[in-house]
């Protein structure tokens, strides 16, 4: 759409009549650009009628009761615990009030902006609107430039901070495009591939990729050697629970395109490590924005992740359903607020809820793209969902996160749990990075040998539960009372605290006691230590040398990858208990784990080291590098069937 000089000249006449006095406006966003990453194209001048798809996302109403609301069905002690609200329910009550809608829209008219040119979303809580790169830069106090990507070469158009009128601040979450700039989706695992263990560890066979091949010699593995082999049964060994029975409760694994799952890689885990499943065995697929399970590319970065997810979900929830979301095309992938706005509606809202510098946007315009409608509250959540994806906080701005933060807020009053891996690299973040700058302000990250601690998000949302890794202590006995220890082979356990989320109340009292019993010897200079901000994660499961089959033969996988969704599987075991015994599923865990910590077994030793220091220091009680330790089954099972 173009505008017309006429259309943009009565525009600001119209502004110049209707606003005498000068308004006041104020920095709602800032951030500085990563100039490795990202370089100004001073040889592009913006063609000042270039058309901007704008989109204002509008400040819900109830946001700051959302946390009570979520206590009054999710804390041990409310008499109002396991009541979850339905989706109706959540989006009228922190649907934007109509001052909002009124204060927003004056603005934009005032301004120049003519009321048909603004359009509200389904949801009522954003504003569409198509303006210039002129009119964009007037409403915002601020200068468009293109960046391009130095690594993709692709060009984006962003500003370095932008304003809005003072009285207007409080009506709005955020405004796109502005000063966010793109982050790609990251997976938190590593492997090392068997062949550099084999000289150490002779029983291990490559088995042949083809499941219809000649029986294979099959390898012993026992409770004996669970340090240096993880298999599902040293995994019930563990942490004191055993198989499934009554397939009553869904467990949901989110996974991003193109990593994909081979079914081969399925049969041939089955067939070694959990043959009560018949060769075949599927999840349940939901296709999400025009996802394919693609087959075409194969590799270990194609295809570990869903292959471990898949294979520890299922084998350890079978007979229960196990539902694949499988999330994005080829072209654009996708990320989590792609997923969340596939199963809530309210969050979608007709694509307009989505930031395009951080989310893809269906339908897709590159050759190839899934050209249909994205999904938006299509997809029905299960009831435990988990995911082994994640950004370092400094990726994205606080306004986004905090925004997403939320949403899981809501999912979780409507009964869903939503885990996260808590990340691989300790204190550091993505790729071993840590920050420039005190509390990763501009989100700019050195090699990570020194610098500013890195969290993690979405683990360092109160609204999620993350889950840390652990290891066997080498050459210990499995047994549901020997503890671990930190995961420090190949990788450290995220954690830390966050620079972006105030600490819930259901982790106040354990984060203290940390604080006094075992304070960190590091200042403000590494991290957040004013003991107000959330500490992550919440607890932990073992992440160290996961059998895994990819790509046709068994490997060892490590990572909080592993962790998050062997601690989900629980989760939902219980839920099928809870829902046998006519209980709702569980919702949200965290208030409960934090009231009952004997239910876990306390990790007591190892470190998360990273940015040039040791890391924290697993200690007893609740510390940032296992949480409240790893879960007893047992215990937490009757701990959740005794809530109403
Ligand atoms: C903005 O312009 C695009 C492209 O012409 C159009 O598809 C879209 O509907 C417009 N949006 C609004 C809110 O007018
Ligand atoms: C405006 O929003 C409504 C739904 O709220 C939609 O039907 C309509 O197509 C939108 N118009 C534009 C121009 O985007
Ligand atoms: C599991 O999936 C099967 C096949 O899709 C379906 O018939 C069954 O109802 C599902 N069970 C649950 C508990 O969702
Ligand atoms: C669960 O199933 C696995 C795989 O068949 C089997 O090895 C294990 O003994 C079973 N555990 C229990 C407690 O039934
Ligand atoms: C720590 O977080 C609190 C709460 O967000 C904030 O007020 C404070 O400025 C932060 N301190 C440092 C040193 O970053
Ligand atoms: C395992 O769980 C059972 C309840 O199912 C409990 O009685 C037992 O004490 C637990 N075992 C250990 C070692 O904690």
């Amino acid at each position: 759409m173009k505008l017309s000089a006429v259309a943009i000249a009565s525009g600001f006449a119209a502004l110049a009549l209707a606003a005498p006095a000068p308004t006041s406006y104020v920095v709602h966003e800032k951030r500085e650009v990563q100039r490795e990453k990202w370089s100004r194209r001073r040889d592009i001048k913006l063609n000042r009628d270039a058309v901007i798809p704008m989109s204002f996302g509008l400040a819900q109403r109830n946001l700051e009761n959302g946390y009570d609301f979520l206590m009054d069905v999710s804390h041990p002690e409310s008499k109002n615990y396991g009541k979850h609200w339905s989706m109706e329910k959540i989006a009228d009550t922190f649907a934007p009030s109509l001052e909002t809608l009124d204060f927003v829209k004056s603005w934009l008219m005032e301004s120049g902006i003519e009321d048909e040119r603004i359009n509200l979303s389904k949801g009522r809580n954003w504003f569409k609107v198509n303006v210039t790169v002129e009119e964009a830069e007037s409403l915002l106090r601020t200068q468009y430039h293109v960046y391009t990507n130095v690594q993709t070469g692709k060009d984006h158009l962003a500003c370095d901070d932008y304003s809005v009128p003072v009285h207007i601040k409080e009506h709005i979450d955020f405004i796109t495009p502005t000063v966010h700039f793109d982050a790609t989706v990251k997976q938190k695992k590593q492997r090392r591939d068997l062949q550099t263990r084999e000289m150490k560890v002779k029983p291990f066979p490559i088995i042949h990729p083809n499941p219809n091949a000649a029986p294979q010699p099959q390898i012993t593995y026992s409770l004996a050697n669970c340090d240096e082999y993880i298999t599902p049964d040293c995994l019930r060994a563990l942490y004191n629970f055993t198989n499934g029975t009554l397939a009553v409760s869904s467990y949901g694994i989110v996974e991003y395109t193109p990593e994909a799952y081979l079914q081969t890689d399925l049969n041939l885990f089955y067939s070694n490590l959990a043959r009560q499943i018949p060769s075949g065995y599927a999840p349940t697929t939901d296709l999400i924005d025009g996802a394919i399970v693609q087959t075409s590319t194969q590799s270990f970065d194609d295809n570990g992740e869903s292959d471990l997810d898949l294979q520890y979900a299922i084998s350890l929830v079978y007979p229960q359903n196990v539902t694949l979301y499988q999330t994005g095309d080829t072209v654009e992938g996708a990320s989590f607020n792609n997923f969340l706005d596939a199963i809530d509606a309210s969050y979608c809202t007709s694509g307009g809820g989505d930031n395009p510098t951080y989310d893809a946007i269906y339908p897709d315009t590159e050759a190839g793209g899934y050209t249909g409608a994205e999904n938006c509250g299509t997809i029905t959540p299960a009831s435990v969902i988990s995911t082994s994806y994640g950004y370092n906080e400094a990726d994205l701005t606080a306004a986004y996160e905090i925004r997403q933060c939320n949403e899981y807020m809501k999912l979780g009053l409507a009964g869903t749990t939503f885990l996260y891996s808590s990340g691989d690299y300790g204190v550091a973040g993505n790729g071993g990075e840590c920050c420039t700058k005190a509390q990763c302000a501009g989100g700019t990250y050195n090699s990570g040998s020194s610098g500013t601690f890195n969290p993690s998000f979405p683990a360092t949302c109160p609204y999620v539960t993350a889950v840390g890794a652990t290891q066997i202590k080498p050459n210990t006995a499995v047994t549901a009372t020997a503890p671990e220890e930190a995961c420090q082979t190949v990788i450290y356990s995220g954690g830390g605290f966050s620079n972006v989320f105030a600490i819930p109340s259901y982790q106040s009292s354990a984060v203290a006691t940390y604080f006094k019993s075992h304070k960190p010897s590091y200042t403000a200079t590494q991290y957040n230590n004013s003991q107000t901000v959330r500490g992550y994660p919440d607890v932990a499961a073992n992440g160290a040398n996961y059998v895994v089959a990819v790509d046709g033969s068994l490997s060892l996988v490590y990572g909080t990858s592993a962790s998050s969704p062997v601690f989900g599987s629980i989760i939902t075991l219980i839920n099928e208990q809870r829902v046998s015994a006519g209980k709702s599923a569980v919702g949200f865990i965290n208030p409960t784990l934090y009231a009952n910590p004997s239910a876990f077994n306390d990790i007591t030793s190892g470190g998360n080291q990273g940015c040039g220091t040791n890391g924290f220091t697993a200690v007893a009680g609740w510390d940032p590098v296992t949480g409240l330790g790893t879960p007893n089954y047992g215990k937490l099972l009757e701990v959740f069937l005794a809530l109403s």
